[in-house]
């Protein structure tokens, strides 16, 4: 297992931080970056505005997107990526799950041809309560590819504060699978707050197991977590 653990109490410093490891990969030759969403990124994501980085020789790809919201919807993942970076930061190409497909299996196929024809870099990834990653919710396979998921109540509670109420909440998304995620050659996961205690603690001191899906990534050679959390 090489994970490292950053463990850094400061908010802005992890921040900062974080920047930095992504200021890096670029300046060593990253290519292709995949991105997240979540109000972890939102500290992030406003330093990269802020900054004289360019992405314009540079691909992204989403993790995921909801099923059934419009593009134009403010909680789209496609909205929420576009005010947070690709308006101020644009790269030479972003994809993203199309939420609004009228198929979403093909188009999760579809997607999933797409990362498998670019090298991922880099991959950002948040956390969710439960320990997901992307949209992949306990139980998923370890091996899966991109795929619609059906979000679980844990999940639409917890993103329910994005919208007017529960009711709101889309209940299925398209993701990045956690095998398709595994490929990325470095990755970086960001949790921070007591609500990610157990799942940062899993990844740390438990077993690998699908049901806490962010275990996974105690068998992948290049993790840093950053975390506000002492563990
Ligand atoms: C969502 C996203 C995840 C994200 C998680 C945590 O469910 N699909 O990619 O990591 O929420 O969100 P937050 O950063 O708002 O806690």
């Amino acid at each position: 297992m090489t994970i490292q653990l950053e463990s850094i109490q400061n908010i802005d410093q992890l921040y900062d931080r974080a920047f930095s490891i992504l200021e890096e990969q670029k300046n060593n030759g990253a290519k292709t970056f995949g991105l997240a969403t979540g109000g972890t990124m939102l500290p992030l994501y406003e330093r990269i505005r802020k900054s004289t980085i360019d992405f314009s020789n540079c691909k992204s790809v989403n993790l995921d997107e909801y099923v059934g919201l419009p593009k134009e919807h403010s909680q789209s993942y496609i909205s929420f990526m576009k005010k947070q970076l690709f308006d101020t930061k644009p790269f030479e190409v972003s994809y993203l799950p199309n939420g609004e497909a009228e198929k979403p299996e093909e188009e999760a196929a579809r997607y999933e041809n797409v990362l498998k024809s670019l090298d991922l870099d880099f991959q950002l990834l948040g956390l969710g309560e439960n320990g997901h990653i992307g949209f992949n919710e306990p139980g998923t396979s370890f091996r899966s590819e991109t795929h619609v998921v059906t979000l679980t109540d844990s999940t639409k509670r917890a993103n329910a504060r994005f919208f007017n109420s529960i009711d709101e909440v889309p209940t299925q998304a398209i993701t990045m699978g956690i095998g398709s995620i595994m490929r990325a050659h470095q990755i970086l996961l960001i949790a921070v707050g007591e609500k990610k205690r157990a799942a940062i603690q899993a990844l740390m001191n438990g077993d690998m197991t699908e049901d806490i899906p962010v275990t996974v990534l105690k068998e992948h050679d290049n993790v840093i977590v950053l975390t506000d959390l002492i563990v």
